[in-house]
């Protein structure tokens, strides 16, 4: 093994070249053609004869999933604004939201002009911590929302119990959880509705785009109209040049509505995803094994997982190395040694410079309204420590052969062997 750190000038563990996402199927471009003359790049255009790509990827993305409805959408925010709203929720309701997550989490909650009321974490899962959810309820919370964050399902059990005492919906917010199955049921049919981001980096991805998928018909036909305008599909038949977005006015919406050419490559990616997720959890396995060697301990999921999927692998680096480096220098040594980018947990939402309510004059209309919503309020322990002690990458990563598992073992055992080259 080399001495000196690759971020020190010494030489790479590995130069390889890692895979790239996202990874266009062999569908993708034929598909792509067919949208580009098909006369119709968006459902809000006329029918044209034959099923749109957008409803064809809504029946196959409903089936995956094990659900009755799926109203796709133009991003995962727009989703879980959605699903909030199909829920019931609305002005000044109060939201329970992880602290670990992506800003959209509550910036989600914001947009509805609702409360994100931010609770802590499992130390194990990084999933929302179910006695913290229980303690958070107050008489003015309408919804609990929960994230399946990076590889783990959050505990679905207790926190559906949880809410069905308090009569609450649960919304699963699953842009990291795409294929991911507890007690053999798909993520996302298990609460009142599942929210999905395809964004770039997502397992399932168009670049942009989203779902919401739920069994309940009456959260089914609000997300329809919520997403395009308050028109919703029409049931009855269609001839050519008949708008198929039925104006009911029965709710006002917004435009949020999946193209074609998105929701063409969505399908093109859906026939893949299994597979992908079978060689992510290969991978994560013998990287779970071999990083225990150094004393890194990989995210757990919560027991009733029947199928694990990684959107970044997670593990959380030994007190011994932390004593001696912050988390950064670590993460800094392993990108150098790599060549792809290691990066923190996320940063937690209060303390996110891009979770900032206060930034924004629309929520700065009700003064009461902005103490509210103000992040500081909160306390989050175990997300801090998440932040300050677990390194993690994307999943991309997991889809190089079984030796290049071997490369990033390496790499963490020459870093953590050398640490004290790096010590400020
Ligand atoms: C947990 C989580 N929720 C919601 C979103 C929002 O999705 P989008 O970027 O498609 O709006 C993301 C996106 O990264 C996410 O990670």
């Amino acid at each position: 093994m080399a001495h000196s750190l690759a971020i020190l000038g010494g030489a790479q563990v590995s130069d390889r070249q890692w895979p790239r996402w996202p990874q266009p199927g062999p569908r993708a471009l034929k598909s792509l053609e067919d949208v580009l003359h098909s006369g119709r790049w968006t459902i809000s255009c006329a029918y044209q004869g034959r099923p749109s790509y957008e409803e064809q990827f809504a029946d196959a993305f409903a089936e995956y999933c094990g659900t009755e409805f799926c109203v796709p959408t133009s991003t995962g925010s727009a989703s879980l604004s959605i699903a909030l709203e199909a829920c019931g929720v609305g002005a000044f309701d109060e939201v329970v939201v992880p602290g670990l997550s992506w800003v959209a989490s509550a910036s989600a909650v914001l947009g509805i002009n609702a409360i994100p009321v931010l609770v802590d974490v499992d130390p194990a899962t990084y999933c929302v911590d179910p006695d913290a959810v229980a303690a958070a309820i107050t008489e003015r919370t309408r919804a609990i929302t929960v994230v399946h964050a990076y590889s783990s399902i959050a505990d679905l059990t207790a926190l559906t119990e949880i809410a069905r005492r308090h009569g609450l919906p649960l919304i699963e917010d699953c842009a990291h959880a795409h294929g991911a199955r507890y007690r053999g049921q798909a993520v996302g049919s298990i609460g009142a509705a599942g929210a999905f981001s395809m964004q770039g980096t997502k397992l399932l991805t168009a670049g942009e785009g989203g779902a919401v998928v739920t069994n309940d018909p009456e959260v089914a036909d609000r997300a329809d109209h919520l997403r395009s305008d308050g028109r919703r599909r029409s049931r009855a038949p269609l001839n050519v040049g008949d708008m198929e977005l039925l104006e009911t006015g029965h709710m006002m919406g917004s435009n949020a509505c999946l193209s074609e050419f998105h929701a063409a490559v969505l399908l093109d990616q859906l026939d893949l995803i299994d597979g992908q997720n079978m060689r992510r959890r290969e991978s994560a396995a013998y990287l779970d094994q071999r990083l225990a060697r150094f004393g890194c301990v990989g995210q757990v999921t919560t027991e009733g997982t029947t199928e694990r999927t990684y959107y970044r692998y997670a593990t959380r680096l030994p007190k011994e190395i932390l004593e001696i480096v912050p988390v950064a220098t670590v993460i800094d040594a392993l990108t150098a040694e790599l060549g792809f980018p290691v990066l923190s947990a996320y940063r937690p939402l209060n303390d996110n410079p891009l979770h900032r309510p206060d930034t924004r004059r629309r929520f700065a209309a009700n003064p009461e309204y902005l103490a509210q919503v103000n992040p500081k309020r909160f306390d989050l322990p175990v997300t801090k420590d998440i932040h300050e002690s677990v390194v993690t990458f994307g999943h991309e990563v997991l889809l190089a052969p079984i030796e290049a598992m071997e490369e990033i073992a390496l790499a963490f055992e020459k870093v953590t062997a050398h640490i004290g080259e790096i010590a400020p």
